[in-house]
């Protein structure tokens, strides 16, 4: 199949897709990426899939975080560690607070590319293209830096492909090791309320091992952790030619990352990006805003899940906590009438970004946990499963979003604010929401 002139897909028109200065070196990326090893196997994709459907079914729970735009600086070892570290504690939190088996996703090794609402950006008089992700332009504000660079495709999968592996060899390797609670925390800062906590849950969890392994026990469960790899599809000329037909199957699958979802700006019905997902195999999302209709749910269902698999498609809410106790119902309604089979998952973030006056984006702790509030609130009356929470984090120590138990303020983020996109919650923050989240879990379990 020739990637420059395969016909799979539909000609309709895609938002939100880079202006190349030069196609030939953008024909020269795409035929290149159409060559490279797969960055995931079909059948890994199939195993997402059924994992996410025992979510769907109520009987699992799915746990997505990462950066909000990965980068190329930081894809160090230490920063990697670090959110994969989050992630895990994160789980743990749930799992052992709620007693509920946890599918772990890392909005990591492909989340380079991001849609943007302002095609340029002005900054003191001078208007260039908005940042676009490090697997499109580069994030200074420099006419050069700035200009759409598809040699960037290519770095964006390497810097996957390395990223990835590392996460392989960390989670397969012995270091997500269930004995290795304890050392996650390490680096951590231990005199938090929040890093005590967690110290106490490794505690049990520890004693807990200890009864397992002292009646002769040591389950191969304990020693390794699946973890998927999970980013926006949005930019096709990195999508499309990472697509692979499956030997035992004969079917497409994306190869860029287990799970793909397509964003709140790029879900037209007619666009591309949701034709695209329609005939990929992989699991796949879609983001949904506080404008969603319950014709669009209902239309993006019956075209992305025609056959009701459970698993196959997830819905990631992100209202904003004033809006999802009033919106989110009838969408979910109407799925449940039609007979449609989805899995929804709280995306809290996205919905309650603001500005402060000092010119900082950012997230007030108890904003984004009352929209997670709000979703169970609304799962809740419905009789329906509130399968997952997806969240921008990293393990690193900085001030992007305030609030919590530490009470970050304003002032705070002045100097330890990195991002290259959105506010991400910290780790402390993180751990925080999963501890407020396992208890949201337990009531709903137990009642
Ligand atoms: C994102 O997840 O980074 C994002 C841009 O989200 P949304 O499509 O929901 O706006
Ligand atoms: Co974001």
């Amino acid at each position: 199949m020739n990637p420059l002139s395969y016909s799979g897909w539909a000609d309709v028109p895609a938002a939100q897709q880079p202006e190349w200065p030069d196609m030939l070196l953008r024909d020269e990326a795409i035929l290149k990426l159409a060559k490279v090893p797969p960055l995931v196997f079909a059948g890994e994709c199939d195993t997402l899939t059924e994992r996410l459907a025992d979510v769907a079914e109520g009987k699992s729970f799915v746990l997505m975080g990462g950066d909000c735009a990965e980068t190329f600086v930081a894809n160090t070892a230490d920063s990697i560690k670090a959110r994969l570290q989050t992630v895990l504690q994160m789980a743990i939190v749930l799992t052992y607070g709620a007693s509920v088996p946890v599918v772990k996703v890392g909005r990591m090794a492909g989340q380079y590319f991001k849609p943007r609402s302002n095609a340029t950006e002005t900054r003191d008089g001078v208007t260039l293209p908005s940042y676009k992700g490090d697997g499109v332009n580069d994030l200074e504000f420099d006419l050069n830096a700035r200009t759409p660079n598809p040699m960037r495709l290519l770095d964006a999968y390497h810097a996957s492909c390395s990223t990835l592996n590392l996460v392989r060899a960390f989670t397969q390797g012995g270091f997500a090791d269930l004995r290795m609670v304890h050392s996650w925390n390490q680096s951590f800062v231990l005199d938090s309320t929040v890093g005590q906590h967690y110290e106490q849950v490794a505690r049990e969890i520890d004693r807990a091992l200890s009864f397992v392994s002292a009646t002769g026990r040591d389950p191969e469960e304990f020693r390794r952790t699946e973890f998927f790899a999970a980013h926006e599809a949005l930019v096709l000329d990195y999508e499309k030619p990472l697509v692979r037909i499956d030997s035992r199957t004969g079917l497409p699958y994306a190869v860029s990352g287990h799970f793909v979802w397509v964003g709140d700006r790029t879900r037209q019905l007619d666009g591309a990006h949701i034709d695209f997902a329609s005939k990929i195999q992989n699991p796949i999302g879609v983001k949904l805003g506080p404008s969603t209709k319950v014709e669009d749910v209902l239309a993006l269902a019956r075209k992305l899940n025609p056959q009701k698999i459970p698993g196959r498609l997830t819905f990631i809410t992100r209202m904003g906590h004033t809006k999802v106790r009033e919106v989110l119902p009838p969408l979910i309604d109407a799925i449940n009438k039609a007979g449609e089979v989805v899995l929804w998952c709280c995306d809290p973030m996205h919905g309650n970004t603001r500005e402060t006056s000092t010119g900082y984006k950012t997230r007030v702790y108890d904003e984004v946990f009352d929209e997670v509030k709000g979703f169970f609130e609304v799962h809740h009356k419905l009789g329906t499963h509130p399968g997952g929470l997806h969240i921008e984090l990293t393990g690193d120590d900085v001030v992007e979003c305030i609030g919590g138990v530490s009470g970050l303020n304003e002032a705070d983020l002045v100097g330890r604010y990195e991002t290259a996109c959105d506010p991400r919650l910290n780790r402390e923050q993180s751990l925080e929401l999963a501890f407020h989240v396992a208890e949201l879990l337990l009531k709903r379990t137990q009642s």
